[in-house]
């Protein structure tokens, strides 16, 4: 009998919750959702359970605070830690979440030692080195979510200035999941017409940017928090071509060796993602101008990875 897939999501605050929702409600298998606050992801999780029936999915839901639960998970998505507030980068995260995402990390890790993981959390390129080392996966194993989110802002704010439906637009938004992102316009096409051709420089330069900054716009309106509907979407995504190995391209943090001329360093590349997880690196080719824009978001990344190192070493 073929056994049902089983997805845990680590952190049932906003992205975690609604990853859960959204795994769920595709039906790709039965879901486990775990925090350290207690009684909030059983509420959660009996709630989810609860819609079902109305929007007619069937999964198995289980909130915990007990990684137990999670035994033998195929894929782990790790959300937990700080969200961003008004006027902080995703870097100022770093030494409070990386001590987070290590603890999930290790957590899962032990409790499913054939999973992938997902990782959510930010900083994201710097917290794929974290969930790296604390869970001792193969990298193949450990992949973070941030290219399809960035690529799907870019594909929005497309489709909206074209007036074009989002589903015909093809695009990649490469590098770290920062303000260096890297959106490449030589690769973004609706239905194979290149994009240059149905939009001035003037709007796609005006894009390019809204898109860099597309994750603080959203905290800046929620004052709060962070965005969570499209950051979730896509980790399920992730999830998705993994469980069901559907091999798809989809840009994705992935430990680069060498691959884009970056080393041993995670950073958003287009990746063929299936059962296995990074199953390949997929190098493209890019302008003088792209290359250069990589090269400068890869460092910003080793930065923040150099940056925790000290903070590991100061314990
Ligand atoms: C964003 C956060 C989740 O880009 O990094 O919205």
């Amino acid at each position: 009998m073929p056994r049902r897939s089983k997805i845990s999501v680590i952190g049932a605050g906003n992205v975690g919750a609604t990853a859960a929702h959204w795994a769920a409600s595709k039906e790709l298998g039965d879901v486990v959702l775990l925090d350290i606050a207690e009684g909030m992801p059983q509420g959660k999780g009996l709630d989810l359970l609860q819609a079902g029936p109305v929007e007619t999915f069937d999964a198995r839901i289980k909130g915990t605070n007990d990684y137990a639960d999670t035994a033998g998970s195929d894929v782990v998505i790790i959300t937990a830690g700080l969200p961003r507030k008004p006027g902080m980068s995703r870097d100022d995260l770093l030494s409070a979440n990386m001590k987070i995402v290590g603890a999930c990390a290790a957590g899962a890790a032990k409790a499913s030692p054939e999973a992938i993981l997902i990782i959510v959390s930010n900083p994201l390129d710097a917290m794929c080195h974290v969930a790296l080392e604390a869970s001792g996966f193969p990298s193949q194993r450990v992949v973070g979510m941030a290219g399809i989110l960035d690529t799907a802002r870019y594909r929005a704010f497309l489709g909206e200035a074209l007036n074009m439906s989002v589903k015909d637009i093809q695009a990649l938004v490469l590098g770290g999941h920062g303000d260096t992102m890297v959106p490449l316009i030589s690769s973004t096409a609706i239905s194979g017409i290149p994009i240059t051709e149905l939009l001035p420089k003037d709007k796609l330069d005006a894009i390019v940017e809204r898109t860099r900054k597309g994750g603080g716009e959203i905290v800046a309106l929620l004052k709060t928090g962070s965005a969570y509907y499209a950051p979730s979407a896509a980790s399920v995504q992730m999830a998705e071509a993994i469980l069901k190995d559907q091999r798809r391209i989809l840009p994705c943090a992935a430990l680069c060796r060498g691959e884009f001329g970056i080393k041993e360093l995670y950073c958003g590349v287009p990746v063929l993602l299936g059962r296995n997880g990074v199953e390949k690196i997929i190098e493209v080719p890019l302008t003088a101008d792209e290359k250069k824009a990589l090269d400068h978001s890869a460092a910003a990344v080793k930065e923040l990875v150099d940056a925790m190192a000290k903070l590991k070493a100061a314990g």
